[in-house]
């Protein structure tokens, strides 16, 4: 199988401070990944030394067969990883359809037009609602705009930091049935931070955990569901 990510014994963090030591973990082609763990365990650390936002103190990361650690994130953002941050980070004066067209700024090509008919179909409230500043949505159409915003790049990986965070449970499954929609018909890789343990691991086909720092567990999410440590820890 290809990988589209291998993380290679990474160490990053803050200054002098190390959030994340020595992390492995690779994301098959086609495949979604979970990473989860409690608070300050370095999640969102990962993710962000992953698409160059923090520069690692050690190893290697290797996108799509190139190795990336020392680039800048507008080159690895325009070379097909894309990011739906924590807190979802949504322009709240703007329009949705501005802030949708935003997650298009790398790009060049004329395909933006056809890439915003596809995302409003999977996301039909977002088109209802295109001429209507951001903050007026609820937090789950927030969400929505922000993964909307994050295709707009038009990535082969997608990394997404706690989709789920302040969600409502019925909005959380709809948000997790249009991900593994999108993830089907447009083949791309998922790397997904959740702290809704039994949705990541229903949702993903193999998963890490990390805790203070360091990778403690990973497996097929299927075999860690029935993880009795796992499950007294976090389900
Ligand atoms: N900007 C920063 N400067 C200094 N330390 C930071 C900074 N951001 C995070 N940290 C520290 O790095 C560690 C990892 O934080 P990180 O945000 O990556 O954890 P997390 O797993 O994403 O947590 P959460 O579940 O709360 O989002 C924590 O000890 C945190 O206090
Ligand atoms: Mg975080």
């Amino acid at each position: 199988m290809i990988s589209i990510l291998k993380v290679n014994n990474i160490s990053s963090g803050y200054g002098e401070i190390l959030a994340i030591r020595g992390i492995n973990i690779h994301v098959e082609n086609e495949q979604i990944v979970g990473l989860i763990g409690p608070n300050g365990a370095g999640k969102t650390t990962l993710l962000k030394t992953i698409i160059g936002f923090i520069q690692p103190t050690e190893g290697t990361i290797m996108f799509d067969g190139k190795e990336i650690q020392s680039q800048r994130v507008e080159r690895i953002v325009s070379s097909g990883m894309a990011l739906v941050p924590e807190g979802r980070e949504i322009l709240a004066t703007l329009t949705v359809q501005e802030n949708l067209e935003l997650g298009a700024y790398c790009r060049k090509d004329k395909g933006i037009k056809d890439d915003l008919t596809k995302i409003y179909d999977y996301f039909p409230i977002l088109k209802e609602r295109r001429n209507f500043a951001a903050n007026t949505l609820s937090g789950g159409q927030q969400q929505m705009l922000s993964i909307g915003r994050a295709l707009m790049s038009r990535p082969k990986l997608l990394l997404l930091d706690e989709p789920s965070m302040g969600l409502a449970p019925i909005i959380v499954d709809r948000v997790f049935e249009i991900l593994k929609d999108i993830q089907k018909e447009e083949k791309i890789s998922m790397l997904i931070v959740e702290q809704n343990t039994k949705k990541i691991l229903e949702l993903s086909e193999y998963s890490y955990v990390l805790r203070n720092g360091e990778i403690i567990k990973e497996g097929p999410s299927n075999e860690l569901i029935g993880d009795p440590q796992l499950v007294e820890a976090y389900l």
